[in-house]
């Protein structure tokens, strides 16, 4: 059951937290500042290639980034676009970013990747889904069932159990501060649970024609996927972009009734960037939600501010995330929508 909560949604956005501890579980060790994930963590790829759709998708291109900034190629592509790509090489690795393990396009392209010669991973919360029995390897987000349409606590599992996929079979300078930042995560977005100021900006922006959702570097997937929740479960007009391509185009829908949300954490070039265009939204009058740290000073350029704690840009990622599923349900709620079951959308998409 909805344990009390009005909709499974919002029962598995409060989740989070517990299917975060349980993706984290047994595989690091903070003392020892490592990544224990058993036999994948002997797949040292040359390279990487992920496939996914969807809200997977955008969990695929943070697993992407993470690699590159290990110093290792790495690329995201929609799994119906993987016929466009270039074939993996080497001891390249194809992972299969999959909560259900079961979508087809993702399935076409592991099984296009495998006919190629690749190795092939199922990041997956099903145990015993197709993908996972068709890949080479698998690894368990362990979210536990997702029964809401809108994927959820999947999307935090996915980005948390790339994060340990990448420290386990790569190395990075900042092992030791991304494993004490994943440690702090379930109590994070507890904390964001609790204090969320999302529902009254809900109810401030909830007739409004269109969102905006911006940012950089690890924080673009997470206005992506602010995005498409918010247009999944309210049927309402969102758009997601890297901060930097606004002026390139959609600035010119942006007026009085497009509220911008704007990611920025940290306080370096990236962050005073975004900043950059959040003012240029500012000036064209368009309400300034910042979803921040507050360490830069975009707060001076935003009408609400969602706090999320300080912490490492990869794990802000996640706690972004979370004020912005709140801001989606709440949304959602107010106008009266289906929110576990939104029209013409279905769980899994069985055909490709
Ligand atoms: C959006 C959503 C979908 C899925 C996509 C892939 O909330 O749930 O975009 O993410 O259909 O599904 P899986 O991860 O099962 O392959």
């Amino acid at each position: 059951g909805k344990s009390g909560y009005e909709h499974f949604m919002l029962k598995e956005i409060h989740e989070q937290p517990r299917a975060l501890r349980q993706c984290l579980r047994g595989r690091v060790d903070e003392l020892a500042g490592t990544v224990d994930i058993g036999d994948l963590g002997d797949l040292s790829p040359t390279g990487v290639q992920f496939v996914a759709c969807g809200t997977s998708y955008h969990a695929a291109l943070h697993g992407a980034q993470l690699f590159r900034e290990a110093g290792i190629p790495a690329q995201a592509f929609l799994a119906s676009e993987y016929a466009t790509a270039t074939p993996p090489i080497g001891d390249a690795l194809v992972v299969g970013v999959t909560q259900s393990g079961e979508t087809a396009d993702t399935l076409s392209a592991l099984r296009a990747a495998r006919r190629r010669g690749a190795r092939t991973l199922a990041v997956t919360n099903v145990v015993g889904s197709t993908a996972a029995r068709e890949c080479d390897h698998a690894l368990y987000i362990r979210a536990g069932p997702e029964i809401g349409v809108a994927a959820t606590k999947t999307f935090a599992s996915q980005l948390t159990a790339l994060n340990l996929l990448a420290l386990g079979t790569s190395t990075t300078g900042d092992a030791r501060q991304v494993i004490s930042a994943l440690r702090d995560l379930p109590g994070h977005v507890q904390e964001i649970l609790d204090e969320s100021a999302a529902q009254e900006v809900a109810e401030l922006y909830q007739a409004a024609n269109a969102y905006f959702f911006i940012g950089r570097g690890y924080q673009e997937p997470v206005a992506l996927e602010g995005a498409l929740k918010m247009k999944e479960i309210t049927y309402k007009h969102a758009e997601g972009f890297a901060a930097g391509e606004l002026k390139h185009g959609p600035l010119a829908l942006v007026t009085e009734n497009t509220p911008v949300f704007a990611i920025v954490t940290g306080d370096d070039e990236r962050a005073r960037k975004t900043i950059g265009n959040v003012k240029e939204v500012e000036a064209r009058d368009a309400p300034v939600v910042a979803i921040t740290d507050g360490q830069s000073d975009v707060e001076r350029y935003a009408d609400h501010v969602l706090e999320i704690p300080e912490t490492h840009p990869r794990a802000a990622a996640v706690l972004a995330n979370t004020h912005l599923q709140l801001v989606s349900y709440h949304t959602a709620a107010l106008l009266g929508r289906n929110i576990d079951k939104p029209r013409n959308l279905a769980k899994s998409v069985t055909v490709e």
